[in-house]
């Protein structure tokens, strides 16, 4: 019997399949992250761990973690742990591609179209019962989707299902920058492989899809940001700090974009307070990427499957090292 710790909540049919597999789950129930001190106690003994993109799982903490061999993040996004250090201990690192692309996708066409056309805003007018009469210059008119011009930056899984989007939903063109050019991309969708300063200066949306890495921290800047149409929309669903958020709040204030989309910022949970102002050109999002019922059922079912994998001698399904 192996046990098996989980920072977070698991649907009870995932401990059942940990428990029917022999092993000991120990689900954290508390409010909130799990405290890192209760963390590494729960770890003494444990050769499996299931963990969130809010746990910051480092080389002090795996220290702590005499035993463990797997630790299985329910996320694809995986900076928070340390995967070198993992690897130097020979502890598996496994993430949960794939499973949440499409969900991923919804979101950050939900958010385009809601800044495209002030969704929120248009919402909160309702409510508070009022009702702009219509006209040529109703107010909260926004701006069209069908037929613009859609950026990808970072063609990965995700980006690719935001421009399937865009190019067979909205008859958009699609450009794209990534390291590496997808031929594929483009022979499926007319995708043009362009360098990151056309993408910025020719979209009318900008997405962007690239993992949190050294190279990719602040890849859009205040210089990004300039290199924009003064119409464009940014759009982030990928991690806060790909984005220069004081740069990006500059650029919204002085016009230099027209709006943004957001669903992750630099520092979580907290929100910079100049975007909770900026109701009339920002849509706001409480990191919801992947957050539908069926997705978060595939993410905790796929991490188990690499638990189970991993605690039974077979390889992982979904390794990151
Ligand atoms: P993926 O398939 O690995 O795609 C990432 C893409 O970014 C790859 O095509 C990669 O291609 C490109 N890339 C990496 N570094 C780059 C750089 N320096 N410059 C340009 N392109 C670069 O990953 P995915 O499954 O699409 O997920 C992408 C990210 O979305 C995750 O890492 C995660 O942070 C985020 N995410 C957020 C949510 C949410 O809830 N908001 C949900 C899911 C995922 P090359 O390496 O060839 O350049
Ligand atoms: C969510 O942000 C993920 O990386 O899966």
């Amino acid at each position: 019997m192996s046990k098996v710790v989980c920072t977070s909540y698991l649907f009870p049919e995932e401990v059942e399949r940990l428990e029917a597999a022999g092993h000991d789950a120990s689900v954290y129930e508390g409010e909130g992250p799990i405290p890192r001190d209760r963390l590494i106690a729960e770890l003494a003994g444990a050769e499996a761990l299931i963990c969130q993109l809010v746990d910051r799982i480092d080389a002090e903490f795996l220290d702590a973690a005499s035993r463990l061999r797997i630790a299985a993040n329910v996320a694809v996004g995986y900076e928070n742990v340390d995967v070198a250090a993992a690897r130097e201990r020979d502890i598996v690192v496994t993430n949960t591609p794939d499973v949440l692309t499409e969900a991923t996708a919804d979101l950050t066409f939900a958010l385009l179209l809601g800044a495209a056309r002030r969704i929120a805003e248009a919402d909160a007018t309702v409510r508070r019962g009022e009702f702009p009469a219509w006209g040529l210059e109703q107010e909260l008119t926004g701006i069209d989707v069908f037929g613009k011009t859609l950026g990808i930056v970072g063609m990965g899984r995700i980006g690719l299902a935001v421009a399937r989007r865009g190019r067979f939903g909205f008859g958009m063109q699609v450009l794209y920058h990534n390291r590496t050019r997808r031929r594929a991309a483009e022979e499926e969708l007319g995708a043009e492989f362009v360098p990151l300063d056309r993408l910025l200066a020719e979209s009318d949306f900008v997405c962007v899809h690239v993992p949190l890495t050294d190279e990719t921290r602040h890849l859009i800047g205040s210089g990004e940001l300039a290199r924009m149409k003064p119409t464009a929309i940014l759009i982030n669903v990928a991690r806060g700090p790909v984005v220069d958020e004081e740069a990006l709040v500059r650029a919204l204030d002085a016009g230099e974009i027209a709006g943004a989309g957001l669903d992750v910022y630099e520092r979580e949970p907290e929100v910079h307070p100049r975007l909770l102002d900026l109701r009339e050109c920002v849509v706001l999002a409480p990191h919801l990427g992947s957050a539908t019922r069926e997705t978060r059922r595939s993410m905790a079912r796929l991490a188990v499957d690499n638990v189970l994998a991993v605690l039974s001698g077979q390889p992982p399904l979904t390794p990151v090292n």
